[in-house]
């Protein structure tokens, strides 16, 4: 006689389904005991609970996490609907049972660009009551940002709001959300497992599971997500590429000092797509960590361990594995507090957050630790107030086409003097300045940017608007036309400070602009006249033709500077549309809204 066997405790089921299925294989292993069971005898299929999972995501971050919890999300007897935040209707919200979020903040506190148009409709006094639905929200964010994890946290009251009920605490991440984001998902499935279909009933068209062919076998315990291959690179395990070139695009007489990079990445089995931004973890200037130590008072030789528990003497760590350039605000408050240092202590006060941040304005580790003699600190316990270097993102400025096994980067080197001292960005002076050409290792991955490419349809015009560094994706962009023999016409904006010096790429640009690939080309050098003249103004003056390239079903670009010049060119394009297009200040939002959903408005601005 077989033992009749039961489903496991973490089986993903629902207490009636569990009860049904362990009745169904106690009536099927007693028929096998007895007599081969009838075709006859087969159980209905299992109704798979629906799912609707949103993400809103600039870089691509949450984005890759939506992703898996969908997959993990059908492991586990759900059936997941994907979307992007701004592709979820009301009809979806009002129809969902269960429904998880997940979306990273940008600008200040705002949720990114494909979640824009969500937020629009989710906040409007029109929102539909959402009093049937069970949600969750996980968001990603940096805490070195004002308005930590913003988005995520409005989504998450404004659900519960509309009636919705909360079945788990709002899910914060930092930048390094991997393990934080695992325990929250982790932690979720039993509360979305023990949420009822209270609206569905038995009669909702459901999706079906398949009927399991062995009940009792491995399909029905979840899989976990299949650990990544030892060879596959990512931003836990970045690949060490090599440096090829290194060359200034600014001539002399600029203010700025903009690089050409080359890496190669031969080997490595990266791949990406124009539009992609590559990650690149940056290792501290050493001269800065000798002031630090000699500041400190320390020799450097004590080991420690690392943000993994890896023992490592202190000064390697400084330069690898802690940020030593912003100061963390509890190392400040300690530092004022062992010092007595009124002046500071005074601003610590919450109400004077704006003095503050103005007092720490350009000012480093090696600054505040200054403003705090007789501050010490042991090695352990100054370390244990330091935040992990992170890598930074720069949109990759290749076409895969044009140069394979290669990826370029266009970077504005960060420079300036501050409180007595001259200081570097971390990663761009460390690129710039201090990686040997094919020696030193720069780890680096590939973020992959969904949210930022070319039309699929070859014959489409591209408007790409990108001054100053904002330039790099749209030469990727400009040859992988080329490279694939895209007909449709394209359109580049360009600007920077002056013509003479500060025309990145003039070669190319030019040479393309006479050879045909650009179909037009528009400059903007702010300081080449007395009033000042940026992108957005060259787009009032072309208001008729980028009105006219959109009626032809134009593809727009935004890439640079987001505080200021992409608000300035959203701007000036509501009001374009409005004036050339004729239309009301309400109807030119509705047409900027409708190409945002359309793909038709994709930005990467930092
Ligand atoms: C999706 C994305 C794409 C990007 N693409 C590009 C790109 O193509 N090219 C590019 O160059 N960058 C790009 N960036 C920006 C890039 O990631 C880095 O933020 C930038 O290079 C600065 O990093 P850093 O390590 O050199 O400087 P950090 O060490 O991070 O220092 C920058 C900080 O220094 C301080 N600072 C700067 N100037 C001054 C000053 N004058 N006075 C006082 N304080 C100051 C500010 O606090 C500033 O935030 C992109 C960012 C994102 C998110
Ligand atoms: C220009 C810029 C602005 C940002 N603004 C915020 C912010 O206001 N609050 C926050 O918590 N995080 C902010 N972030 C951090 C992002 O939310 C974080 O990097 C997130 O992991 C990105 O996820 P994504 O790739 O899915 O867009 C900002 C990042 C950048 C580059």
């Amino acid at each position: 006689m077989q033992p009749v066997p039961c489903l496991p405790e973490n089986a993903p089921f629902t207490p009636e389904q569990r009860a049904w299925m362990n009745g169904f294989l106690a009536g099927l292993f007693s028929n096998a005991n007895a007599a081969p069971p009838a075709p006859a005898a087969l159980p209905p299929a299992l109704p798979a609970r629906p799912l609707l999972i949103g993400y809103g995501s600039q870089t691509g971050s949450a984005h890759g996490l939506a992703k898996r919890l969908a997959k993990a999300a059908e492991q586990r007897g759900f059936a997941p609907t994907l979307k992007e935040l701004n592709a979820v209707t009301s009809a979806d919200l009002v129809t969902a049972a269960r429904c998880v979020l997940l979306t990273s903040t940008w600008g200040d506190g705002d949720p990114p660009d494909n979640a824009v148009g969500f937020w629009s409709q989710l906040s409007a006094a029109t929102a539909p009551r959402l009093d049937h639905m069970a949600f969750a929200v996980l968001g990603l964010g940096d805490k070195n940002y004002a308005d930590f994890c913003g988005a995520a946290k409005k989504f998450n009251e404004r659900l519960a709001q509309l009636g919705a009920r909360r079945c788990a605490p709002l899910g914060e991440c930092d930048v390094d959300y991997e393990a934080t984001a695992h325990a929250w998902l982790e932690a979720l499935w039993p509360r979305l497992e023990s949420v009822g279909d209270e609206r569905s009933g038995p009669a909702n068209p459901e999706p079906i599971l398949p009927a399991p062919t062995s009940p009792a076998g491995p399909e029905f315990t979840p899989q976990p997500p299949a650990p990544p291959s030892k060879a596959e690179y990512s931003r836990a395990n970045p690949f060490p590429a090599r440096l090829k070139t290194n060359r200034r695009l600014n001539r002399a007489g600029s203010q700025k000092d903009t690089r050409h990079f080359e890496l190669t990445l031969a080997d490595s089995g990266l791949s990406y797509e124009a539009g992609d931004a590559l990650g690149v973890l940056p290792t501290n200037c050493p001269a800065l960590v000798e002031e630090l130590l000699a500041t400190l008072g320390h020799s450097g030789d004590a080991v420690l361990p690392n943000s993994t528990g890896t023992p490592a003497p202190l000064r390697q760590l400084l330069a690898t594995a802690w940020v030593i350039t912003a100061p963390p605000p509890a190392l400040v408050k300690e530092a004022a507090t062992r010092a007595a240092n009124s002046e500071l202590l005074a601003l610590l006060d919450p109400a004077r957050k704006p003095d503050l941040d103005q007092w720490l304005y350009g000012r480093d580790l090696v600054d505040v630790l200054r403003a705090c003699p007789g501050a010490a600190f042991t090695p352990a316990e100054f370390t244990g107030y330091l935040r992990k270097l992170q890598p930074r993102l720069y949109s990759i400025s290749s076409s895969p086409k044009a140069h394979p096994g290669e990826v370029h980067l266009t970077v504005a080197a960060v420079r300036y003097t501050a409180h007595g001292r001259a200081k570097g960005g971390v990663c761009s002076s460390w690129l710039a300045d201090r990686v040997a050409l094919g020696e030193t290792p720069v780890p680096v991955f590939v973020q992959t940017a969904h949210g930022f490419r070319l039309p699929q349809d070859l014959s489409r015009p591209v408007i790409m608007i990108g001054p100053g560094t904002g330039i790099a994706p749209f030469r990727a962009f400009l040859e992988e036309r080329r490279a694939t023999g895209a007909t449709g016409s394209n359109w580049l904006l360009f600007g920077d400070q002056q013509r003479a010096c500060d025309f990145l790429y003039e070669e190319e640009l030019t040479a393309w602009s006479q050879d045909g690939l650009l179909t037009r080309l528009d400059l903007a050098f702010s300081r080449d006249q007395a009033a000042k003249i940026y992108v957005q103004n060259r787009l009032e003056e072309h208001a008729g033709e980028l009105w006219h390239w959109l009626e032809q079903g134009a593809h727009l670009y935004v890439c640079g500077d987001a505080k200021r010049m992409a608000k300035d060119v959203d701007a000036t394009l509501h009001q374009v549309i409005a004036t050339a297009g004729g239309k009301t200040p309400e109807q030119a939002a509705a047409y900027v809204a409708a190409l945002k959903t359309a793909k038709r408005y994709q930005r990467d601005v930092y």
